[in-house]
C-alpha cells in the first residue's frame, strides 16, 4: 500500500544493516506501559540460545494479538478483524522472518485526545557497527537470525487503544461519521512505532524532577549497585539516523550522545535522581540539550536520513514544529508536509471523518520540498 513506502523501506534499512550487532549486555529495558514511557524496568536478560520458529515467506499474517478488550463482544470482533487486516498489511510491505507478539489493551484512557499508544514491550542494547551500545526493539531483534540472543519478553509489542473515542470500522460497511477515527489506520501506525520508529530523545530527566523542560536528552542507563552509577546516555537504534539542525549546522544524534556521555564521568554513582540532572544540568554540555530542544520545536530542523543502500534516498523530515515540546507528539512522528501525500500515516495526529483509502486517495503526489 501505497502509504507505507517511507516505513517500509525505513524500517528495512535497520534490518539490513545489522550484520555486525554483538550482544553487550544481559540488561535489557522492559515498558510495561506505553502510556507511560519513563517507567522503565530493567530485567536480567542473559544469552538464550535462539528457539524462534522461522515463518514461512508466504505467511500472510506476522503479527500474534492477545486481546485484552472489555467492550462488547462484536465491538471486541471488529477490533480483532482490524488488527488482522492490518497484520495482513505489514506483512506484506516488510520481510519479517518471525512472528511478532501483541500485547493489546482495549479501554477507557480517560484522555479525550487519545486514541493509543504502542511501543516496543522490550528494548535490548546491542553494539552497533560502529561501535556505539544502541536500544533495539525486540520485534526487530527478532528479525536478525541471532543464534544466541538476550532473553526476550513474552510480547513484542505493547499497545493501548482508547475505548472512550467514536471508532469506525471497515467490518461495519458503513460510512465514517464525521466525528469517527478509522480504527485500522490507528493500528497500523501503532505498530510501526512498536517496530521501532521511536526516538530515545525526551524531556525525561527535568520531567523526573518536577522542572520545566529546557532540553532533551536520550535515555539515561543505569547500572552497578542499585543501579545508582551512571553508565551514559542510550541512544535507540532509530536515532542512528536521525539528524538536528541548528543555525544552518547538522549534527548527527550518536554525535550528540557522545557528547553528553561526557556531562558527567561514566561510572559516578549518585543517591538521588536530583542529584544526577543537577549534576547534568550544571556540565557545559547541558547546551547540546537545549540545542536539541531548539532543533526538536523549529520546523524542520530535525530529519531522518535512510541508512546507505536503501531504496529510499530522500531524507525524510520529523516532527519539529510543535512548540513547545510534547513528548508524545515531538520526534517519533513525521512532519506534516506529508500530511497531503501518501506518507501522513506517521503524521501526530489522524482525521477524524475519513476513512485510510479517503486519505490515500486524497493524495495530491505533491512533495513541496
Ligand atoms: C486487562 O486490562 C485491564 C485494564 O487495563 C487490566 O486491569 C487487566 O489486568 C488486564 N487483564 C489482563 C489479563 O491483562
Ligand atoms: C499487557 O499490557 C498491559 C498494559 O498495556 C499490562 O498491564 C499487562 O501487564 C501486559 N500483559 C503482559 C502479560 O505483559
Ligand atoms: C460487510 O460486508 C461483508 C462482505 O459483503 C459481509 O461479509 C459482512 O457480513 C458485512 N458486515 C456487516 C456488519 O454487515
Ligand atoms: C545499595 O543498597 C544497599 C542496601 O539497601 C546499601 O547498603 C548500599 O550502600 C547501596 N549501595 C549504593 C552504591 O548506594
Ligand atoms: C555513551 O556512553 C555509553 C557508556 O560508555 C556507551 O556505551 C555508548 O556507546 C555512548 N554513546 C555514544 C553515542 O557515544
Ligand atoms: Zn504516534
Amino acid at each position: 500500500m501505497k502509504s507505507q513506502s517511507i516505513y517500509s523501506s525505513l524500517l528495512l534499512c535497520i534490518l539490513t544493516f545489522t550484520h555486525f550487532l554483538t550482544i553487550t549486555a544481559e540488561r535489557c529495558v522492559d515498558i510495561p506501559d506505553p502510556l507511560n514511557p519513563s517507567k522503565q524496568v530493567i530485567v536480567d536478560c542473559p544469552p538464550t540460545v535462539n528457539s524462534d520458529a522461522y515463518v514461512k515467506r508466504q505467511t500472510t499474517n506476522f503479527f500474534e494479538v492477545t486481546h485484552n478488550c472489555t467492550a462488547t463482544a462484536a465491538l471486541c470482533n471488529n477490533i480483532k478483524e482490524a488488527f488482522n487486516d492490518a497484520g495482513k498489511e505489514i506483512s506484506k510491505v516488510l520481510k519479517l522472518k518471525t512472528i511478532i507478539k501483541v500485547n493489546s489493551t482495549f479501554t477507557d484512557l480517560n484522555n479525550a485526545y487519545l486514541l493509543g499508544a504502542a511501543g516496543p514491550a522490550r528494548r535490548i542494547p546491542l553494539t552497533s557497527d560502529d561501535n556505539i551500545i544502541r536500544r533495539y526493539p525486540q520485534a526487530l531483534v527478532k528479525q536478525f537470525s541471532l543464534s544466541t540472543h538476550p532473553e526476550y519478553n513474552d510480547y513484542d509489542i505493547t499497545a493501548r487503544f482508547n475505548a472512550a473515542q467514536n471508532w469506525w470500522f471497515r467490518t461495519d460497511n458503513g460510512t465514517i461519521g464525521s466525528d469517527q477515527y478509522d480504527f485500522y489506520a490507528v493500528i497500523l501506525h501503532e505498530l510501526i512505532h512498536g517496530l521501532g520508529f521511536i526516538s530515545s530523545w525526551s524531556n525525561l530527566l527535568e520531567t523526573l524532577v518536577d522542572q520545566d523542560t529546557t532540553g532533551l536528552t536520550p535515555f539515561p542507563d543505569f547500572g552497578g549497585d542499585n543501579d545508582s552509577q551512571f553508565e551514559g546516555f542510550l541512544e535507540n537504534i532509530f536515532d542512528k539516523y536521525v539528524k538536528f539542525t541548528r543555525n544552518g549546522v547538522v549534527s548527527t544524534s550518536t554525535d550528540y550522545t557522545s557528547q553528553l556521555n561526557e556531562s558527567v564521568p561514566i561510572g559516578t554513582s549518585f543517591d538521588t535522581v536530583e542529584e544526577f540532572v543537577t549534576q547534568v544540568k550544571s556540565s557545559s554540555k547541558w547546551e547540546i540539550a537545549e540545542s536539541a530542544l531548539t532543533s526538536a520545536t523549529t520546523k524542520d530542523s530535525l530529519t531522518f536520513t535512510p541508512a546507505e543502500g536503501t531504496s529510499h534516498k530522500e531524507v525524510i523530515y520529523l516532527e519539529s514544529s510543535i512548540n513547545p515540546y510534547d513528548p508524545y507528539s515531538s520526534i517519533s512522528h513525521v512532519s506534516l508536509r506529508y500530511e497531503s501525500t501518501p506518507d501522513f500515516l506517521m503524521n501526530y495526529f489522524l482525521h477524524d471523518g475519513e476513512t485510510l483509502e479517503d486519505l490515500i486517495q486524497k493524495d495530491t503526489l505533491f512533495y513541496p520540498y
